[in-house]
């Protein structure tokens, strides 16, 4: 029997609360599946930064590498800066395990609600395909003259050639494979060198799918689009930024921040890839039972999925949509009263119907 490897790190604030139910998930599914799944829990998060001064150890890469996927709950809290502990820990794995592909579906279940007035829920159903390794989140900078009144900030976004072509493939591909429209999101309009590059190359990989329709979008009508016509979409594939961006807007209408999941895909098997809630730790309520560990489950089916595990992605993400249809046992952001463990273990319940 194949044994999959997990890391799982936790992280910080909710990060913690949701992963703990995630695998809870997991393990009951390795004992009904036949699936054989071995755990490694790294402590790497802000507090383990506070005592040891980094975010994660010397050698944290090569012990991550020795297995086929890691879940992750929230990098980020307070008391350490944001831009340390994102590019020691969840952005130097995305960018160091070459997770070029970030796929977040923006799917309305049956049963989750949506502040759109009068949108058929069969119109919320599209896929972001994220760029996620470079674009404007590529680090590259400087700071000149500190403290004088000459100070500049600089921060160049980077789009390669391959950078570009291989998500912007990634997204023909997933189009045609399932026969959806693809938009591309981008802002040639005013960024005339990066964005103009990217509608080019979007534009030429598209001679290499007259099957797959397309449509090119700037981002601002974009974000207006997916609030006033949402069925507009289905596969969407844009920057690293305006990804993420996309992607929260995508969460407001697909039921909140409690239910959106990602996966950081190494579609080449090189190196672990990655499956996470892609909400924060959010510290206003973490620790108190009150964090809704809905999208991080939902990542286990992503996760389930990527181990060719299907059938058992499925059902996971079916489990999700009975509970929300049932609207018994939900969390205080759906409406409910119900605490993180009651969410996870009426996700158990239902699997066990
Ligand atoms: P956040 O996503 O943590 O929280 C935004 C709001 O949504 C808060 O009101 C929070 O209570 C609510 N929320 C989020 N997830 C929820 C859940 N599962 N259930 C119920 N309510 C939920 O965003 P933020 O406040 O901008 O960021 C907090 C910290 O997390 C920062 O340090 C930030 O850098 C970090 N962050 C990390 C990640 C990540 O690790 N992937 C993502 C976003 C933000
Ligand atoms: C996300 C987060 C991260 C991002 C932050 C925490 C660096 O917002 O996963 O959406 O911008 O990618
Ligand atoms: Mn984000």
């Amino acid at each position: 029997m194949k044994i999959f490897k997990i890391d799982l790190i936790p992280g910080d604030g909710i990060g913690v609360d949701v992963i703990r139910e995630g695998r809870r998930l997991l393990d009951h599914i390795a004992g009904i599946s036949g699936m054989s799944l071995e755990y490694n829990e790294l402590p790497w998060s802000c507090e383990y930064y506070l005592k040891h001064g980094k975010m994660m150890d010397e050698d944290g890469m090569d012990k991550l590498k020795e297995f086929d996927a890691i879940y992750l709950g929230a990098v980020g809290y307070p008391g350490v800066p944001d831009h340390v502990s994102l590019s020691g820990l969840l952005l130097k794995i995305r960018r160091g395990f070459d997770e070029y592909i970030n796929l977040r579906p923006v799917k309305l279940l049956r049963g989750a609600p949506c502040p759109l007035r009068d949108v058929p829920r069969e119109d919320i159903d599209m896929v972001v395909v994220r760029e996620n390794s470079e674009g404007e989140y590529a680090n590259v900078g400087a700071r000149l003259y500190p403290g004088t009144a000459q100070e500049v900030a600089l921060q160049t976004g980077v789009f390669s050639r391959k950078g570009c072509e291989r998500v912007i493939r990634y997204a023909y591909e997933l189009a045609k494979k399932e026969g959806k429209t693809l938009t591309s999101v981008s802002k040639g309009n005013a960024l005339g060198y990066s964005m103009v590059f990217w509608d080019e190359i979007f534009r030429e990989i598209g001679q290499e799918y007259p099957e797959v329709r397309t449509s090119s979008l700037m981002v601002d009508a974009a974000s207006m689009f997916f609030v006033k016509e949402p069925r507009r979409f289905q596969i969407v594939v844009t920057s690293n930024l305006f990804g993420d961006i996309l992607t929260d807007l995508g969460a407001a209408i697909a039921g909140g921040m409690g239910l959106a999941a990602g996966a950081n895909l190494n579609p080449e098997r090189k190196y672990p890839s990655m499956f996470e809630p892609i909400h924060g730790s959010a510290p206003d309520i973490a620790g108190k039972g009150l964090a809704n560990p809905l999208a991080a489950i939902w990542s286990v089916s992503q996760m389930l999925d990527f181990f060719g595990r299907e059938d058992w992605g499925a059902k996971v993400l079916a489990a999700i949509e009975t509970l929300l249809t049932e609207q018994k046992v939900l969390t205080p952001d759906l409406g409910g009263t119900a605490k993180t463990k009651e969410i996870a273990s009426a996700i158990l319940a239902i699997l066990k119907r």
